[in-house]
Order: structure tokens, then sequence, then C-alpha cells
């Protein structure tokens, strides 16, 4: 069933599939917040909507009957991967057989002199990149040398450089190709997400601390395309306000001034870079240090000049202030100058994490009052800061990382404000890429969300129970 509908921003092409098998289908189940995406069960099969976006924003209607040909494409090529992973069980074959049909419509592209449309080819370039990284990432997570894996790359490789070629001729509707990527990505999370059944326990402190993260999910770069802009965050809302349940926010910049953010309405919105609104700080309310948070549709973040804690109520549009007394401008994070404010939120409600002179850089948890904006509470930790990664609050326990190797961060450290009690500890968070720079849980769903060099990368938390 294709149904291709165009409208003011966007092409939306649903693709109906039919999955024979249960327990395969779970890992294709989409997360609930797709906001196309829909999940029936009918006599043991799964029906499951998967979409393809293409960010045209201008579709000439001399290329819907070219579109819909390659829509039958791809349902029956999804349909052919879907048999295979019904009968080989294998994933990664699937990839690679997509791979070498994306190198087939490049050569078609090429070949065929008709319906031009102007391409971003740097941004075409930059998807691919972001492909590599995925494959790479994907390659770790499955911890396997498998040629096919060399195969994937190389095709990569080949694409760039036919790419390049065609940036030479000026010509050619690559948007084909584009569609090809989105539906590659979203396997490869897939894939990533198929890894592990993870039921997460909403609201639930009946634990006895974090046991383990699950292997990162690496969403894709930022919504800038712009590894450059590495200083940012990304995340969901920790207390939604009604309507507002699948909003996503993201903000970044090439250094770690904060002039912006960009809201998505769902978790396809932030993917294809669509924000529902943008806020742009008016002069003499920028922020700095990128350790912001949004929670009952408030962005709580650092003010640079003067240094304070301030809010944006994003339904007011309202800002508001608070004066940090002991506070140091002296102690960051490893990994970021300016980091004095680490904002976070869990199931007991809105922290803030600094240091201070007297305690000599080690951390100070304390609790936020959200009516009053005033701090009600603090608590010292024994975790000097310019040590640490970064910090997040989980059930009011403070769990601080540090770099143990470029591709790993401990969490060694954490602090329980209910007992007092500090306890030593190594639990590995494989990274990405080197740097962190926003890291905090989210208790709606019990994710961890990390800004990683420029990308948006997250994990599951696996909880001790006794
Ligand atoms: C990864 O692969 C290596 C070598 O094949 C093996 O020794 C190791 O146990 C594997 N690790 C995991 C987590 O599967
Ligand atoms: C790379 O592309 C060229 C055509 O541009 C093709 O002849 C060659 O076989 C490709 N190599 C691989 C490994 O796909
Ligand atoms: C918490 O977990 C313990 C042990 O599993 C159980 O006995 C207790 O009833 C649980 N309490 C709540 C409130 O869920
Ligand atoms: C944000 O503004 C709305 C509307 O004025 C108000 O109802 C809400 O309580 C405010 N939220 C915060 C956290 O200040």
């Amino acid at each position: 069933m294709i149904r291709p509908t165009t409208s003011r921003d966007m092409t939306t092409l649903n693709v109906l599939l039919l999955f024979p098998i249960m327990g395969l289908a779970l890992g294709w189940l989409p997360v609930e917040d797709w906001e196309s995406g829909n999940v029936t069960t009918s006599g043991g099969a799964l029906e499951c909507v998967c979409s393809v976006f293409l960010p045209d924003s201008i579709f000439p209607a001399d290329r819907v009957q070219h579109m819909q040909q390659v829509t039958t494409d791809l349902r029956l090529e999804v349909e052919i991967q879907m048999n295979k992973l019904v009968h080989y069980g294998g994933k990664l074959d699937v990839f690679l057989a997509e791979l070498t049909e994306l190198t087939v419509r490049v050569a078609m592209l090429q070949s065929s002199a008709d319906n031009y449309i102007k391409l971003d080819f740097e941004m075409l370039r930059i998807e691919l990149r972001e492909f590599e990284a995925l494959v790479s990432q994907l390659r770790d997570s499955l911890n396997s040398s498998s040629p096919l894996f060399d195969s994937l790359y190389t095709e990569i490789r080949n694409m760039t450089l036919i790419v390049n070629q065609l940036e030479n001729y000026d010509k050619n509707n690559l948007d084909v190709i584009r569609i090809e990527f989105a539906k590659l990505q979203r396997k490869l999370e897939e894939c990533q997400k198929e890894e592990e059944i993870f039921k997460p326990d909403v609201g639930n402190c009946n634990h006895t601390g974090i046991m383990s993260f699950s292997k990162p999910t690496v969403i894709q770069v930022n919504a800038h395309l712009n590894p450059g802009y590495q200083y940012g965050g990304w995340g969901k809302d920790s207390k939604p306000v009604r309507g507002f349940e699948s909003m996503y926010w993201y903000g970044a910049y090439s250094r770690p001034n904060v002039y912006e953010f960009y809201l998505y309405s769902s978790y396809d919105k932030l993917i294809q870079r669509s924000s529902f609104t943008h806020h742009g700080l008016p002069q003499g309310y920028e922020g700095t240090g990128n350790n912001y948070v949004v929670h009952g549709n408030t962005i709580y973040y650092q003010a640079a000049n003067p240094f304070r804690m301030s809010k944006l109520n994003l339904t007011s549009s309202v800002y508001s202030h608070s004066q940090m007394s002991k506070a140091s401008e002296r102690f960051t994070y490893t990994y970021s100058p300016s980091q004095y404010l680490d904002f976070s939120a869990d199931e007991k409600g809105l922290w803030v994490i600094y240091a201070t002179e007297e305690g000599k850089g080690k951390m100070v948890i304390a609790k936020i009052d959200e009516k009053s904006f005033g701090i009600e509470d603090e608590w010292n930790t024994n975790s000097y800061k310019p040590r640490v990664g970064n910090a997040f609050m989980v059930c009011g326990v403070m769990y601080a990382t540090r770099p143990k190797d470029l591709n790993t961060e401990e969490i060694y450290y954490a602090y329980d404000t209910k007992t007092k009690e500090e306890k030593y500890m190594s639990i590995p968070l494989q990274k990405f890429q080197e740097k962190i720079i926003n890291l905090h849980y989210n208790p709606t769903d019990q994710r961890l969300y990390m800004y990683n060099n420029g990308y948006y990368v997250s994990y599951n938390v696996r909880f001790n129970k006794e």
C-alpha cells in the first residue's frame, strides 16, 4: 500500500509491511512517538507502517510519477530484505544489499540527463560521512569484523567519489538517493535498537542504582549538519506539558556560547531537522556552558553575563534569573570551558550541580525549587569537578563520569542525596567520540542523552534490582 502525499514542507511516503514473525517484528516497532508510525496486531501478524521522508520543499508534479515508481521499488526492496531477515536471520547482508542498490541508483542518475534539480552536494557528503560513522558504530556494537562491513565501507567511499563527480556535472535529482539514506539511517537505528529488548519502569526508583548502560545509539549529526558545532545538547522534556510529550530540543554552536534553541514536535521531526519553533536568546540573555535541560516546557541554562542561572519558559516566552552566590566560575568539567552550572532533572525534580570556592572545586548538588526558582537544599560531594567529564541525577543520586580512554567514559562516583552516602564505582559508558558536552538522564524514558562531538547519542540505563 503506497500513499504518496504532498504537503507544503514535506512529502511522506508510507510503506506498509507485513511481518509474519512476531519475534522479529519486535525490533522493528516504531518508537512510540513516531508521528506517522502505527502498529496493530491481528492474528499473530504485526503490521508496521514505516515512513520515508523527503526533505523537499518544492515537489514538482512531473516527478510524482517517477517517485511512485521509486516507491514501488522501495517497497519490493524492503520486502525482499524482510524475507532475508526471516530466512537467514542475518541483518548485515541487508545493509550491503541496500548499498549496492544505492550504487546502482547513483549510476542510473548519472546517465539520465533529465529532471534536474538543484542539489546541496555538501549536505549529501555530510550524510555520507554520517552514514560511514553509523556503519562503524554498528560494527563496534555488533563486535564484528565481518567482511560485510568492509564492503559497506568500500561502497560508501565509492559513493563519495561518485557524488563528487556528479557535482562537477552540476546536474541531477539526487532526492532519490536521499530517500535511500533516510531509509538506511533508520534501518541502522532499528538494528541497534534490536540489540536488546529494553523495558523501562518509568518513575520507579525502587532499585539500588545504575547497573550498566546499553551500547550507545548514535542518532545522527546535529541539525546544522555541522560536526564543527561541538558545543551543544539535545534531549526531551523531562516533565512535558500536555500536548508536548514527544517534543525534542536541540541547541549548539561552534563555541560554548548559547544563542539559540530548536524545538521538534517528534523524533521524526528531529531526524528531519524540521523544528516547529526556534528561540534566539536576545542580547543580554545569552548563555554558556551547554549543560541545559528542558523541564516543564522550560529551558534551564547558565546565563553568561552576568553569571547566573536562567530559565526561559517556552509556554510564556518569559525569562527569569536567579543569582548563584556560592557557585564558582573557576571549575569546569574536563571537556569544555565555562561549564559552571550543570542542570539535571530526574524522578525527584530539578537539580543544578556546581563547584564552590570553599569546597575547593568539589561538586555541590543543589535542589531547585521550581516555584521560587531558588535553591531549597544542598549537598557537598567529594568529587573534584575538573576531573569530571560530566554529571547527572537519577532518583536523587548524582553520578559523575570521568574519561577512561578515547572510547570509554566511566561512571566513577555516586552521591545519594537521600542517605548522604557516596560510592566509588566503575561503570563503563561506551563513547562514540571523545568529548562529552551535555549529558543528562531523562526520567520519562529512563534514557541517557549525550551530545558527543556534534552527534546525538543516547543510552538505555539498566538498574540493579535486589
Ligand atoms: C568480541 O569479539 C572478540 C573476538 O572475536 C571476542 O573475544 C569477544 O568475547 C567479543 N565480545 C563480545 C562482547 O561479544
Ligand atoms: C566503484 O564505482 C565504479 C563506477 O564509478 C565501479 O566501476 C566500481 O566497481 C565500484 N567499486 C565498488 C567496490 O563498488
Ligand atoms: C521494591 O522492591 C522490593 C524487592 O523487590 C519489593 O519487596 C517491594 O515491594 C518494592 N516496593 C515497591 C514500592 O515497589
Ligand atoms: C510557564 O508559563 C506558564 C504560563 O504563564 C505557567 O503556567 C507555568 O507555570 C510557567 N512554568 C514555569 C516553570 O515557570
